[in-house]
């Protein structure tokens, strides 16, 4: 009889083994059970399989919903990856949407050049996934894709895709999918998608651009200023539990035989192939520059202007001109640390070698704790909300890309949906990483009290009042939505990247 490795949670508690059947049982946030929901859609017909897990408010809306268009749409805004999205002024050569292809799904407006006119284009181009190798999991090849995604802002400002591509190369066994296709020739698109969205998402965004570069800049921290150092005050609560969870994360999730590489479709080659490729593009500006969308970006600004403003004041204490900063030699030691082993040297990326200025000082510093705090929350908490129903975050699938339309069914899909034991470490990965620490220290709070002066104290209780008084506008503004946007509320962004 086959056996399967699982993790299966209880209320709180998580644990693995092996066993011969799994059950699934999943409960919402009213208490009702909804085991109908496995076995249907995840192609667990011939095996039982069994989870009990508690929903959130989002991921109750996300099993209802995880079909539609409008919501696919909206995670490109609200979801855990706000950053890749772009507004479209020319489609790319390599996407050879027509009108003529498009016009019935175009809501309200006549032709693609209008629409790019009034800037409700919107493009998504997964392209650094291209050419990476897939996983061999449970002995079989898996896919990966690389697809591009054309989405319009609709007169109702709604985020709606119109035409998706799954391969960067175009061409005959490449159709590119509309809304106006079969269901499932076009759920099928939309499942490839978020596929490749996981994968990006998990190595280049969460672990890549929060977790790694915070340990950049702890370690630098910690090889290079001094206990007494007023940076080091500053940034070292920024730090807690940096160290700790990149090193857990290596042990159980990025070595070799541990989860990611086992059951992801970017695990193994494809996990080496995607980080280099993203360290060879990452650059400074897009680590401040926050996103191109103006809702994710505004709500980022107020709460980066008053980090800001936090830095500024507490740098501005210490450093009085341009020359105490080029004179402070374990200051530019930190960042001479950041810019060899974190940047590889590598002058394209426009991080400093070294500081200047105060000004240029102040926004680094910014940056490093915007990073470790803001941004890691944005891209973290909401893991377990949008991809722990599994047909709607599949961390791999097991058949290609279709090659021509009217050929996908639901037994396709369900060929094509990850196995079960695959599927159960995702959801265990995704749910753990979600939650909040039991000793949790939101952002702005300074519990070991570095700073005695007055100035730098009197400038913690400013950024501290002006946090919660954000912390309330985010939940007045919440609590009147299907889909709460949490992992910007101050109360539960957590001071460093600690989970
Ligand atoms: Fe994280």
């Amino acid at each position: 009889m086959m056996s399967y490795l699982v993790t299966v949670f209880s209320g709180d508690r998580l644990w693995s083994g092996t066993f011969n059947r799994v059950y699934i049982k999943l409960v919402g946030t009213n208490g009702e059970s909804a085991r109908q929901w496995a076995s249907p859609v995840c192609g667990f017909q011939t095996k039982e399989y069994q989870f009990i897990i508690k929903c959130s408010t989002s991921l109750d809306y996300v099993k209802q919903h995880w079909k539609e268009d409008t919501l696919f749409g909206y995670q490109f805004l609200n979801g855990v990856n706000p950053m890749i999205i772009r507004r479209c002024s020319q489609l790319p050569e390599n996407f050879p949407v027509t009108d003529d292809m498009i016009r019935a799904s175009l809501h309200g407006a006549s032709s693609l050049t209008d629409e790019i006119k009034k800037g409700n284009l919107y493009l998504v181009d997964y392209k650094q996934l291209d050419g990476v190798t897939a996983n061999v999991i449970n002995g079989k090849q898996q896919s990966l894709t690389a697809p591009l995604i054309l989405l319009q802002k609709t007169p109702d400002n709604k985020l709606i895709p119109i035409a998706i591509q799954l391969k960067q190369k175009p061409g005959e066994d490449n159709p590119i999918f509309f809304p106006t296709d079969s269901e499932y020739d076009w759920l099928m698109a939309k499942i490839f998608v978020r596929s490749a969205h996981f994968n990006e998402h998990k190595l280049k965004v969460h672990l890549l651009r929060t977790h790694l570069l915070s340990e950049v800049f702890a370690v630098a921290l910690l090889r290079n200023l001094p206990m007494v150092h007023p940076l080091y005050k500053l940034l070292v609560p920024h730090t807690r539990y940096t160290l700790q969870i990149n090193t857990l994360a290596m042990e159980m999730e990025f070595s070799l035989r541990q989860e990611h590489c086992t059951y992801s479709a970017s695990g193994g080659e494809g996990m080496l192939t995607i980080l280099r490729r993203a360290v060879s593009y990452l650059s400074y500006s897009s680590l401040w520059t926050i996103s191109p969308i103006p809702l994710f970006r505004n709500v980022c600004m107020l709460l980066w202007d008053m980090i800001h403003k936090l830095v500024q004041g507490v740098i501005g204490h210490y450093y009085n001109s341009d020359s105490d900063v080029q004179q402070d030699s374990e200051l530019q030691n930190w960042i001479k640390d950041i810019f060899i082993h974190g940047f590889l040297s590598r002058f394209n990326s426009g991080v400093p070698e070294s500081f200047d200025t105060v000004v240029e000082l102040v926004k680094f510093v910014t940056m490093v704790i915007f990073t470790g705090s803001v941004q890691h929350s944005a891209v973290n908490s909401g893991q377990f909300d949008y991809g722990g129903w599994p047909p709607h975050t599949p961390i791999s699938l097991r058949l290609p890309p279709p090659t021509t339309k009217g050929q996908s069914s639901e037994s396709t899909m369900l060929q094509t949906l990850p196995d079960v034991n695959t599927t159960a470490n995702g959801m265990a990965t995704m749910w753990l990483l979600s939650k909040q620490s039991t000793d949790f220290v939101p952002l702005g709070e300074y519990p070991d009290e570095h700073f005695s002066e007055d100035a730098p104290c009197t400038l913690i209780k400013e950024f501290q009042a002006e946090l919660k008084a954000f912390s309330e506008s985010v939940k007045a503004r919440n609590s009147g939505l299907d889909v709460p946007y949490t992992y910007m509320d101050p109360e539960l962004v957590e001071n460093s990247v600690a989970l």
